[in-house]
């Protein structure tokens, strides 16, 4: 459908910035597909996990640990060089299910716990944590989350403290999702951050994960926006980019798709502080998207066979 241009091109992703440059993954592709983990070792420095660390499935039942995933792409990242971006310790979704029954007495000592053993396990090999995830509305009030129902506002500042305590070396981010560009949900999230670091709260960084679609345009004053946070005194990343488009796609679509991939990069790389950027997966065999948006798809710099797209070569020509 489009000429496959050899990616060894330019050279990889990795060696054309001096930003971390990332892809989540997950630990079962990485264990059973010999293509994939080259393609991820060669191109990409940094690596999130996709699922593996999340609280449902590290802790499905109350006290029972499995940490197989995670531990797999530690170790992975470990005999690899890669750094790694913890994803993600307090978040509304995915959670175990045994959590409807902690009473809100119990549910600060439970979050604490959960941050510390998490954290604790990994200490000194993950780069930057996702502390608090997706915690705004769009509208820009805050998500009602069983830790803002059951917790009020100071869950977020605790969660941050409690991370600091666990691991000091890491760096620790608030995450969030169509925050890219100025609106009312970025405003809510600048306002918090500001205030946040007014207190003193440990918070280092704010990811902003760019999950666009060509179909709602490109978010108008992303490089802005950026620069706004980074004028807070905290590191910005791009953490979840990946650009869907309807399916299938053609040349005109996967054009449209290369012009976002290049934006979202080139104002990442405007801002000094700009620190990282992170793909939500680099392959069309795998991606979240069409489970989620049916008919859309198709999102990352890589096709289903691991050749780069011209979203790749528009950024590494
Ligand atoms: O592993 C089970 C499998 O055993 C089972 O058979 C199957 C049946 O549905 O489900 C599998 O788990 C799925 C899991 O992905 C692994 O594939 C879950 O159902 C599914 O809900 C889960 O989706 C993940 C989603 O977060 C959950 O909200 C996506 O993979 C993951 O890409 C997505 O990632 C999020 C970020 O964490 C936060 N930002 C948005 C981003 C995209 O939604």
């Amino acid at each position: 459908m489009w000429n496959s241009t050899p990616a060894s091109a330019a050279g990889p992703l990795k060696d054309i910035t001096n930003r971390y440059v990332g892809s989540a993954v997950a630990a079962n592709h990485l264990a059973s597909e010999v293509d994939y983990r080259s393609v991820l070792t060669r191109e990409f420095d940094n690596v999130t996990p996709e699922n593996e660390m999340k609280w449902g499935v590290v802790e499905t039942d109350r006290g029972q640990y499995n940490w197989s995933g995670a531990d797999a792409i530690v170790d992975y990242t470990q005999r690899n060089g890669k750094s790694v971006r913890g994803h993600t310790l307090v978040w509304h979704s995915q959670l175990p299910g045994w959590m409807n029954n902690v009473g809100a007495g119990e549910l600060r000592s439970v979050v604490q716990r959960h941050i510390t053993t998490e954290m604790g396990r990994y200490k000194g090999k993950i780069r930057a944590w996702d502390v608090v995830n997706e915690m705004f509305d769009d509208d820009g009030t805050r998500r009602a989350s069983v830790f803002q129902r059951k917790l009020g506002d100071g869950y977020v500042a605790d969660a941050f403290r409690w991370a600091r305590a666990a691991d000091p070396s890491a760096k620790l981010y608030i995450n969030d999702y169509n925050t890219e560009g100025l609106n009312a949900k970025s405003d809510a999230l600048y306002n918090l951050v500001q205030t946040l670091k007014q207190q003193g709260v440990p918070i280092d960084g704010v990811g902003f994960q760019a999950h666009l679609a060509t179909q709602y345009g490109f978010p108008g004053g992303y490089q802005a926006n950026l620069a706004r946070f980074a004028a807070l005194g905290v590191d910005v990343a791009i953490t979840e980019a990946d650009v869907r488009i309807p399916m299938p796609p053609d040349s005109t679509k996967l054009n449209t798709q290369a012009s976002y991939f290049k934006q979202l990069w080139d104002g990442c790389h405007a801002v000094a502080r700009c620190v990282e950027f992170t793909t939500w997966g680099f392959t069309d065999r795998h991606s979240w998207v069409p489970d989620t948006f049916p008919g859309q798809g198709a999102a990352c710099l890589f096709d289903t066979n691991l050749r780069p797209k011209p979203a790749y070569t528009r950024i590494n020509p």
